[in-house]
Formats: structure tokens, sequence, C-alpha cells
């Protein structure tokens, strides 16, 4: 399948990088990046800081893209993600602060030219993809097969409000654009990513791997872990994008439901939550399958064995594990 990637690196996503790029199933057309868990200058860099790591920088473009919401003012998680986005890691390659935004016109246009309709898999505030959706809604429409999403909870369980997701908080308006785009949806939301539980004896391998290459997942992990157990108590780090990129090539490795969702956005403690009917009390037809649960373990081996080259020992990963 021939995807997009719209992405904020951050942790996650920089895990969430790593195996699409390791993953043979998808071919990746662009990665897209926005603000959201860093900076928009430095979400760019950390992108191509990991494409640069796995040696897949010259074959796969980077665009840079939104760097603030459409309507609200900017907010970054350095407190999730470190003062660069990407834990303990120190970038090597240099920011650019005078960055063109053409990740919009860049989704066009791939779209525009792919013989096959292309998957769009977004991990963080989707102002890049609303901002294309108005610039042409029909081509998207006619062009994408699917948008795959990370972001939202369907039980009112946040992580950046009580009841709101950060992605969806980020940029509320966005996110009610491409859930009422017509193009098919699924989201896959805190509810299944909470049970993506990568557990501290994990992180503990990783960081004290020999292999510098395993020591900077590590690194890079070791912040996330220490910023989870402060915040929530847990032994480990929740590894939420790497499950939709996951999901987006094995559907099957999931159960999700059609819904009708939409998103608040007042200005509150209920901005960005995402109102998902699961029991169909609006009566108005579905825009999202929303994922339930999912085979978590099955994931975090296959990271560990595409990403991590089966560094960590299977009891080290399953220790902590929630399912
Ligand atoms: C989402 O927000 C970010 O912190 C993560 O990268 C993920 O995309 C989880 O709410
Ligand atoms: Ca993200």
């Amino acid at each position: 399948m021939r995807v997009i990637i719209d992405t904020d690196p951050g942790i996650d996503d920089s895990v969430a990088l790593a195996l699409a790029v390791r993953s043979p199933e998808i071919d990746i057309a662009a990665i897209t990046t926005t603000y959201g868990n860093a900076p928009v200058a430095d979400t760019t860099r950390n992108a191509r800081e990991v494409l640069a790591r796995l040696g897949a920088e010259a074959r796969i473009p980077v665009y840079p893209g939104a760097d603030r919401p459409l309507l609200r003012s900017l907010e970054v998680a350095l407190d999730t993600h470190g003062v660069h986005g990407i834990g303990y890691v120190a970038p090597t390659l240099p920011h650019d602060e005078l960055l063109t935004v053409d990740a919009p016109q860049v989704i066009l246009r791939l779209a525009a030219a792919s013989q096959q309709p292309l998957t769009l898999v977004a991990l963080g505030p989707l102002t890049n993809l609303a901002l294309a959706l108005a610039l042409d809604r029909p081509l998207l429409r006619e062009q994408v097969a699917e948008i795959v999403l990370m972001g939202g909870e369907p039980n009112g369980y946040g992580n950046i409000t009580p009841v709101s997701e950060f992605n969806i908080w980020c940029d509320p308006e966005a996110a009610e654009m491409v859930l009422h785009s017509g193009i098919p949806i699924r989201m896959v939301g805190l509810n299944v990513t909470r049970r993506m539980v990568c557990p501290s004896a994990a992180v503990a391998a990783l960081a004290q791997d020999s292999r510098p290459e395993l020591k900077w997942w590590g690194d890079m992990l070791r912040f996330y872990e220490e910023f989870h157990r402060r915040r929530e108590g847990l032994a480990g780090c929740i590894l939420n994008d790497p499950l939709a990129i996951a999901l987006a090539f094995a559907p099957e490795l999931g159960t999700a439901a059609p819904m009708h969702v939409d998103v608040m956005r007042d200005d509150g403690l209920t901005r960005g939550q995402t109102v998902c009917d699961r029991h169909g009390f609006l009566d108005e037809p579905p825009n999202a399958r929303v994922y339930l649960d999912v085979h978590s373990a099955d994931v975090l081996h296959m990271i560990n064995t595409r990403v991590w080259e089966g560094a960590v020992s299977a009891d080290a990963l399953l220790h902590g594990m929630s399912t």
C-alpha cells in the first residue's frame, strides 16, 4: 500500500516512522510534518533524523507542514517529548527556522499523481489534512482510499484534559473537517493505544545495549518512560503512534466498529473531546471505524523485531503489559 505519513516526531512518532520504514507492506510516498509534540522546525528535523538513522533519507522525502492550528494558539508537549522532541537524544542535524509550509500542497500533488489510491496515516494534529481538504476535497475523496488516524478517545478518558486526547485537542476544527470529509476513516484512539505499554524493563534493556543504534532508542524512550511514571504512575511508556502504523497495513490486529464521531470545539475542559455515538443515539450515518480492541502484544513484538532487532527479551517485553 502507498502511504503518506503526517507526523509530529515526537518519541512515539519516531518509533512509528521506523516501524513504517522497516515494514515491507508499506511504500512511503512522503512524510509530512506538523507542529504538535514540538514546533514544526523540530519535528521536521526529527523526522529527517530518524530517516538518517535508518539509512532511508535519500529514498523518502520529508515536507514541512503547519506551524500552528487553524484557529487556536500553538501549544507543544516538550514535557512529554523533551526539549528537542526526541527525549534524551541530542539531534545531529540542524533545524531550519524558515521552513516553507508545503505539506498540504504536497499531499494534493502526490494524490493527483498516484496510480493507486493513497492511504493517509495521521500521527499528529490534523491541520495539514484539513488544509489539503480546504484546497481540494473532491481530489482527495477520489484519490485517498482511507485515513488512518491516531487520535481521540471514545470513552471520555483523555490525556490533555480529563476527556480529550492531545492530537484532536490541538486542532479540534481541523479534526472536525477531516472526520466529515467523506473519506473512509479508521480512528486509533487512546482507548486502544493505552494497551501499547512498552515496559520499563524493555526501555532499560535498550538504554543499556552496547550497540549505539539500539541505545539511541533507549535514550529516546527513557525520557518518555520517566514522563509516564511521573504523570500516570506507569512502569513503562505508551507507544500510541506505532499502533496506527501497524493497523494501517494489518487491520486484523484489532477490532473496529462503525460510529458517528463529532469533535467538541468549545474552549473548556471538553475542547477536542471525540464524541463517539456507539449506540446510534443521533441516528447519523457512521463517519469512522473506531478501534475498540487490539492485539497489543503482537504489535509490540513486531516493533521489537523490526525496529529494535529483537534486542528486548520476550520476558522484558511482556512484563507490565496491560493485555
Ligand atoms: C498523541 O499525542 C502525542 O503525544 C503522541 O505523539 C500521539 O500522537 C497521543 O495523544
Ligand atoms: Ca504524534
